[in-house]
């Protein structure tokens, strides 16, 4: 299985550094040449073209702000790949979400890449919660939700390599509501002076 991800921000590093090793990593980047040194700081991964990664993968990881990955999910090249959203489509002063109750940003990736298959995955996580050592985030759920089944397993399995807890949420549609919940985190972690090495989980209650 080889996993593209696509920018090396905050939650693209993070999510590299988790993976870095355990699966065939490829790191898609606008301009390969000048990021080729981070190859060695993610187990030796390749560097590569956003093309060139694409083409690589099996599974893309747009670790993108929404406005690029909605760009990005339109390219042609993406057809019949796996992609996952990770985006939380927030306003550019962080008051809210930008989109959100009848649509989602996973739904509206998925409308411009009609020929893949989306799955939303990792969006309730903060980046510096990756460099946590595994251990200590078995038991934290990545909220998954996806339109096909076989996607939503892979991704699946891709959130437990990455050292991780699945909570299945079901269809695509469930986007527009784990969207919100990445929103709350925020609120909690920089609004509300919690930090950012929270995560939001489902608890069950004795009764
Ligand atoms: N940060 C968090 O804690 C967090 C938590 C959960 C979800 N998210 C979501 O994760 C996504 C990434 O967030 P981030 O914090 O990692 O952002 P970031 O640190 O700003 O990194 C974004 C990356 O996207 C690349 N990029 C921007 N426009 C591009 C384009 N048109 N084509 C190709 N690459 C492009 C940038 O590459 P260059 O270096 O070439 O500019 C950069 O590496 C966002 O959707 C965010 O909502 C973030």
């Amino acid at each position: 299985m080889t996993v593209a991800i696509l920018g090396l921000g905050n939650m693209g590093k993070g999510i590299a550094a988790r993976l870095a090793g355990k699966t065939d990593l490829v790191l898609g980047v606008r301009d390969a040449a000048a990021n080729a040194a981070l190859s060695a700081q993610f187990g030796n991964a390749r560097v590569a073209s956003i093309a060139d990664a694409i083409a690589a993968a099996d599974i893309v990881v747009l670790a993108l702000p929404y406005g690029a990955a909605l760009e990005v999910a339109a390219r042609p090249d993406l057809a019949g790949k796996i992609i996952v959203d990770i985006s939380n489509p927030v306003k550019p002063d962080f008051s809210g979400l930008s989109i959100g109750h009848t649509t989602s940003a996973a739904e509206e990736i998925q409308a411009v890449a009609s020929a893949a298959k989306v799955v939303k995955a990792f969006n309730t996580i903060f980046a510096s919660v990756f460099a946590a050592s595994a251990a200590s985030t078995a038991n934290v759920p990545v909220f998954v939700a996806g339109n096909d089944e076989a996607a939503v397993a892979a991704v699946s399995e891709l959130v437990k390599l990455a050292g991780f807890a699945v909570e299945n949420a079901g269809g695509l549609d469930a986007a527009r509501l784990i969207e919100p919940v990445g929103m709350l985190n925020i609120r909690f972690g920089y609004g509300l002076g919690r930090g950012t090495a929270i995560a939001p989980q489902w608890t069950n209650v004795a009764a």
